[in-house]
């Protein structure tokens, strides 16, 4: 793709409303099956680079560029130079001549992906940093449009830790007008700042709502959706030994159904029953979570077509255009 302009997905921030939308659209159109996968993928080699554990996303972005015609080049955390001291910037470079898509889970550092993304070939797509999961939240868009039919105006009640998956649903979520996204997060574990931030910015320009707590006092009602993620973020530990303490009122509970009795819930997975939604919730009549999981792999798609050109913001509802020629 040299010489032309690449599209990287390193944060929600990158897109437009207009491709936000345009991939949360065909994302959901894979889903609902109005769409299906038309080889826009055909010319390509995608690199997937996952240097911490995952099972949805390393699969999803994986089907999913298998199912669009393209072919994989899979690492692991052991496989790369970068252990024993080559640079990213180098790495991005040497890649970026062999292959025209990297889906990265990095070590953490969210500026380690700028490095990787310092060259004008290969698209890089970030399958989560330590601050931000913005593929999740394209997923968590599909699937809301999906059952609710609209992101526009719901009422989404987040309970739990203010981490890398509630950061891209803020940054997302917040961009849809009469949208309220209220958080619920124990002391000291909230959204960090920036992140707050841009999220309360853009509710003010788009007719959204965005609140942030930390405790769990009156709770609002009426919500449409109940969401939750894990307490440990993949990889992580609390240095704070009493952590537990904190969380405990966190739990997410049939009791956050007497208020909100037609919510639904969704989690990203993995979940730990018991420790921060109880089986019940997690499996009970409420739970999308498993349906949220598959669109992992629909979503993925959609930002795949994204990055390689083949999905147009006018073009999102329908087949992709021919894909671009690999150089
Ligand atoms: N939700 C999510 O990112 O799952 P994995 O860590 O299994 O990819």
């Amino acid at each position: 793709m040299s010489g032309t302009a690449v599209r990287h997905l390193i944060s929600i921030n990158d897109l437009t409303d207009a491709d936000l939308r345009a991939i949360v659209e065909r994302g959901a159109a894979f889903s609902a099956g109005e769409a299906r996968p038309a080889g826009a993928l055909a010319q390509d080699i995608v690199g997937v680079y996952f240097a911490k554990t995952s099972t949805r996303t390393r699969t999803a972005f994986s089907s999913g560029a298998l199912r669009l015609g393209g072919r994989l080049v899979s690492y692991g955390p052991g496989d790369l130079q970068l252990n024993t001291g080559e640079t990213t910037e180098d790495t991005g470079r040497v890649m970026s001549r062999m292959l025209d898509v990297l889906v990265a889970r990095t070590a953490g550092d969210p500026a380690e992906l700028r490095g990787w993304a310092s060259q004008d070939r290969m698209s890089v797509v970030n399958a989560m940093t330590a601050d931000e999961h913005p593929t999740q939240a394209l997923t968590d868009l599909t699937t809301l449009l999906g059952h609710f039919g609209r992101v526009e105006g719901l009422r989404v009640l987040y309970v739990g830790e203010g981490n890398n998956t509630a950061s891209a649903l803020a940054l997302a979520l917040t961009r849809f007008p009469g949208v309220e996204l209220d958080l619920r997060t124990p002391p000291g574990y909230g959204l960090e700042a920036p992140f707050a931030a841009r999220a309360s910015e853009q509710a003010a320009a788009s007719g959204a709502v965005f609140r942030e707590r930390h405790d769990m006092d009156d709770l609002p009602a009426g919500r449409d959706v109940i969401y939750t993620t894990r307490w440990q973020t993949t990889g992580t530990t609390k240095p704070d030994p009493d952590w537990r303490t904190l969380f405990a009122p966190f739990q997410v509970t049939p009791a956050l159904w007497e208020h909100s009795p037609k919510a639904v819930f969704m989690h990203d997975l993995p979940a730990h029953r018991g420790d921060e939604v109880v089986a019940e919730v997690l499996d009970g009549p409420a739970s999308i979570a498993f349906e949220q999981a598959e669109n992992k792999m629909h979503s993925a798609m959609a930002v795949l077509e994204w990055c390689r050109g083949a999905l147009a913001p006018e073009a999102a509802p329908s087949a992709p255009a021919a894909p671009a020629a690999r150089p």
